[in-house]
């Protein structure tokens, strides 16, 4: 096999991916399995960083690989495995935090928000050092390409900062891994604050589209997506930042151009527009929903894809972690 290696992880913690977890990265998955050697992983030892309700945990755990099986990953085309099935995470993770700098880990600008969210006391060491588990992820598969949206790009540098450090210190082990994030979908924005990134821990879930969800509580946010007071359906993402955000996903989803819809509106309002991008989404997540579904009421399925998924992706990080330990001086 010379295909050039992907590797990316998601997290289980809300249950349902958002639409940006599935435009920024999801879909970059399912593209890189035609021509990577792949590896995706439910992040469970990521999620623990805040607290978590242990059955909750492993019911949420098990709806995003459902979830990632009906967006389309195949599990004969990649690995698909959970995080904490492969004990290398947690080992690489340790070497990794001896060898990041306390401001350089503190310069993290992801850390920076998600700790003010959980306050002083709420904030744990493990959430500061995520990045060097998310380093350990990335470097124990010798990724050269990891998918991932726009907020994950430091952390991506941080990864080559500290395979470079490695590798100047212990001799050559490490591949330098690149951020692959597709410029049209790298930031997906909340449909009421076109200015902010949708996110799970959104202010308010008005902006966010769970695909979960109830169709129509999409189809219904979605109609009532903040655009602005001008009437134009124009892609501007400088000026015109909500309508372009609902152009961009309109275009995603049904593979038109933007220049397609914007002449396709021509003279048409937001409501024209907002009304077709809510049925467009209706059909999207309407069997998305079901394969999801399908996959959870399967167990034993889900289980062997799992079983497989982790023995295949623990032979590839044995073997750099036992690299690495040998060359530290283990
Ligand atoms: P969240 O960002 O909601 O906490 P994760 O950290 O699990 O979720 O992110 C999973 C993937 O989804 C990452 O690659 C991340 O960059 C991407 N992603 C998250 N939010 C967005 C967004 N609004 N637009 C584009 N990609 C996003
Ligand atoms: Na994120």
């Amino acid at each position: 096999l010379d295909r050039p290696r992907a590797l990316s992880g998601i997290q289980p913690t809300a249950g349902s991916f958002h639409l940006g977890n599935y435009l920024g990265a999801v879909r970059q998955y399912v593209a890189l399995q035609e021509t990577h050697d792949a590896f995706y992983m439910v992040v469970d030892l990521h999620a623990i960083t805040v607290p978590q309700d242990p059955k909750e945990l492993r019911a949420n755990t098990r709806i995003a690989a459902a979830q990632l099986l009906a967006a389309g990953l195949d599990p004969d085309r990649c690995t698909l495995f959970i995080q904490s099935h492969v004990p290398e995470h947690a080992q690489l993770a340790w070497v990794m935090n001896c060898l990041t700098g306390f401001g350089e880990a503190s310069r993290m600008t992801q850390f920076k928000d998600k700790s003010a969210k959980q306050g002083a006391e709420g904030t744990t060491v493990g959430l500061f050092t995520y990045p060097v588990l998310q380093v350990a992820d990335i470097l124990l598969y010798q990724a050269d390409s990891v998918p991932v949206g726009e907020d994950q790009r430091q952390h991506i540098e941080l990864t080559r900062d500290l395979a470079e450090r490695f590798n100047g210190r212990f001799g050559q082990t490490f591949r330098m891994p690149a951020a692959h994030i597709v410029r049209e979908t790298a930031k997906i924005y909340d449909l009421q604050d076109p200015s902010a990134k949708m996110s799970k821990s959104a202010a308010t879930a008005k902006g966010l589209i769970n695909l979960l969800d109830e169709p129509k509580v999409s189809a219904k946010k979605i109609k009532s997506a903040v655009t602005d007071t001008d009437t134009v359906i124009r892609f501007d993402a400088e000026n015109k930042p909500g309508v372009s955000n609902l152009l961009t996903i309109y275009s995603t989803l049904t593979g038109t151009t933007i220049a397609e819809l914007e002449q396709k509106y021509e003279g048409k309002g937001y409501g024209a527009l907002k009304t077709d991008l809510a049925e467009v989404m209706v059909e999207w997540v309407t069997p998305f929903r079901a394969r999801t579904q399908e996959y959870l009421d399967d167990p034993e399925t889900l289980d062997a894809v799992l079983a497989k998924g982790a023995e295949k992706a623990r032979a590839v990080a044995a073997e750099t972690l036992a690299q690495a330990y040998d060359r530290m001086g283990f």
